[in-house]
């Protein structure tokens, strides 16, 4: 199947309130036009870049005064066409609920996903920007302290039939799950040591195991540089070191980077600006491709 995402055209992002450090509406007001158009400007060569390596999106139509809609990782978990709608933390972001719940409503009539759930009223999950899918450890990765509780735990087996590994988010900086780690194809993952505390990152090196672990340089994470969308092997993100780049590059992966600097200013970057709606649980994740990494092939005459 073609990679398929949800995304949502950034008409009327901005920075309005304060729900994570990130975030500082005076600072976005002092240039909302010219953040407001640079936003929008990088969120198209997302897309062109996604649709150039063979994605589909599909859009939720944006809506004034809900600026933090872009972010469509946030609006539900999607798994072997099942769909669990997000409940929200934060009140500005509720309002965000019924109008992903009516959008996976449309989906649902065209045959995307099968079945759309919803989360009990007193459990906190962000959808798929706090619960990232594992295919090559067959599990969900679940953050909480920040957003999400760890109580979803409970629903998210029940709903999806699969493991799921909770982790405690211990730095503000992450608050949400794809801020912290994110798997990449063949069984390599992305992740920031800092957002976690010692026993958890414990936990993520033991089932993740070191020759796959990438740990994000500390400058990189303060870019959000985990929070990427990976097709094939190219790495669609926002802000790179040449020390990360040449990390990736030397497992094979290529660092495409995109101007996305406005949505760091609410936290976010490339992963959480989209939905994965294609996620099977049964498909294991192919072998790596045998290539000279990138940046090191050797120069034949
Ligand atoms: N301003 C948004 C918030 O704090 C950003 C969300 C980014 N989403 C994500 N999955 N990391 O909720």
């Amino acid at each position: 199947m073609q990679p398929t995402f949800v995304m949502c055209r950034p008409d009327h992002f901005a920075v309005s309130y304060v729900i994570n450090p990130w975030m500082d509406p005076v600072a976005w007001a002092s240039d909302s036009e010219r953040l407001a158009f640079e936003s929008l400007a990088g969120w198209e060569t997302l897309c062109a870049a996604m649709r150039e390596r063979g994605a589909r999106i599909e859009l939720v139509p944006p809506v004034r005064g809900l600026p933090d809609l872009v972010f469509t990782a946030n609006a539900a978990v999607c798994l072997d066409g099942v769909a669990l709608m997000a409940r929200f933390r934060h009140g500005v972001r509720r309002a965000e609920e019924h109008h992903y719940f009516n959008f996976f409503q449309s989906l649902h009539n065209r045959g995307f996903v099968r079945r759309v759930h919803t989360m009990p009223d007193d459990v906190v999950l962000e959808g798929a920007g706090d619960c990232v899918w594992d295919a090559s450890r067959h599990c969900f990765w679940l953050g909480h302290g920040q957003r999400s509780d760890a109580r979803a735990a409970a629903t998210l087996a029940r709903v999806f039939d699969v493991d799921v590994v909770p982790l405690e988010l211990v730095d503000p900086r992450f608050y949400h799950m794809d801020t912290a780690l994110v798997p990449l194809p063949y069984g390599d993952v992305l992740a920031v040591r800092q957002a976690f505390s010692h026993d958890g990152w414990r936990v993520v090196r033991g089932r993740i195991g070191t020759d796959n672990l990438i740990e994000v340089p500390a400058d990189d994470a303060a870019t959000l540089a985990a929070n990427v969308v990976c097709l094939g092997n190219d790495i669609l993100m926002g802000r790179c070191s040449t020390q990360l780049e040449s990390l990736l590059a030397g497992r094979g992966y290529r660092a495409v980077r995109l101007p996305l600097d406005g949505f760091n200013r609410s936290g976010g970057s490339a992963f959480c600006l989209t939905l994965r709606l294609d996620r099977a649980s049964f498909l294991r994740p192919a072998a790596k491709p045998h290539r000279e990494p990138f940046g090191f092939a050797a120069v034949t005459a």
